[in-house]
């Protein structure tokens, strides 16, 4: 597959990650070796840190060298591991929301725990996200709050159309851009402001941000619908049976097609399945990789008054490959 990483024109993406990774498990460590094993559990187990490379990335988009291991900077470093704590409490908010049982191929923290100590250690995580983008300054101490809490809005939304059949396409872009543009347009921020970027570069990253998370959501929702468990590392088809209704879904029930009457409540397998070949057999899944493919080309006009240096080519290039997760 091609890479989906902003560091691929690094010249030791490996090295990058890893300063990344020695940072977050860190943060994740405590007194308390109860909290430590539950809030460190899904550290290990994976995960593709898009949200800290994309921070990286974006701090260094005007540096013609940016490739070189030494121009990381611990504050880019910090504020990668800011977002991707953000990112890893809203995971395990999200499986209790969602009642999953796997996550990056492993027992889901609710599911192994219970929904208590998820939601618990769940917060932990958000607040050690809130104090290390305090250790960066008031700007992005607030963008992260702010951030956390659009988050919380766009969850929100989506959980008050659950099982709602007349579920539009106006209400499921709001839900998506709460729930996951906004941490990307604000890794790609945070980028631009530690980075030392003037305001109208600093936008124009957030720009680039925002669309890229749009059309990752719509692409993550594609693969709920066509990949398999083994494949995602988590539960596939479960936004059909727990009432998520995405693009693909909102769109046939929209032209009419009868899968609405087997909707609208709790599915069991056999019933998911059948919806979810018919999703799969529609004209749907196109017309919403169009969808993401336009969300895409508006990401990449967002950086084209940059230079191009290491960094915005690994932004475009990270852009330009997302779709490659639907070829199959
Ligand atoms: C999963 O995000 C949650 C969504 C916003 C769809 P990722 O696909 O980035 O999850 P990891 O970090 O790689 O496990
Ligand atoms: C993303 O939505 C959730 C968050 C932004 C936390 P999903 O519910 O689609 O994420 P997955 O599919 O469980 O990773
Ligand atoms: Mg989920
Ligand atoms: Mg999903």
């Amino acid at each position: 597959m091609a890479s989906l990483t902003p560091l691929q024109h690094r010249a030791h993406p490996d090295a990058d990650l890893q300063r990344v990774e020695a940072a977050l498990r860190e943060a994740a460590t405590t007194e308390d070796d109860f909290l430590t094993e539950v809030a460190s559990h899904l550290i290990p187990a994976g995960g593709k840190r898009l949200r800290p490379a994309f921070v990286i990335a974006a701090a260094l988009s005007l540096d013609p060298n940016g490739d070189q291991s030494e121009r990381l900077t611990d504050e880019m470093v910090r504020g990668g591991v800011a977002v991707e704590l953000v990112h890893l409490g809203s995971l395990y908010h999200d499986d209790v929301m969602d009642e999953a049982e796997t996550r990056r191929g492993i027992e889901a923290v609710n599911h192994r725990w219970g929904n208590l100590t998820a939601i618990l250690a769940g917060d932990f995580l958000l607040a050690k996200a809130s104090e290390l983008a305090a250790s960066l300054g008031t700007e992005v101490a607030e963008l992260l709050a702010a951030t956390i809490g659009h988050l919380c809005e766009g969850q929100v939304r989506e959980l008050q159309l659950i099982y709602d059949i007349n579920r539009n396409e106006e209400q499921y872009l709001q839900a998506i851009s709460g729930k996951t543009a906004e941490l990307y347009a604000t890794s790609c921020r945070i980028g631009g402001i530690v980075g030392g970027a003037d305001r109208s570069v600093v936008d124009q990253l957030t720009e680039f941000g925002h669309a890229y998370g749009m059309a990752f959501q719509v692409v993550d929702d594609i693969l709920d619908l066509i990949a398999t468990d083994e494949e995602l590392g988590k539960p596939s088809g479960n936004d059909l049976k727990e009432g998520v209704y995405t693009l693909p879904v909102i769109r046939m029930i929209a032209g009419g097609d009868p899968i609405a009457e087997l909707l609208g409540q709790q599915l069991d397998e056999e019933i998911r399945d059948q919806a979810r070949a018919a999703v799969i057999q529609g004209p749907e899944i196109a017309t919403s990789i169009a969808t993401a493919q336009m969300y895409v080309d508006k990401a990449l006009s967002a950086l084209v008054a940059l230079p191009d240096t290491p960094g915005v080519q690994g932004m475009r290039d990270a852009a330009t490959n997302l779709l490659s997760a639907l070829e199959r």
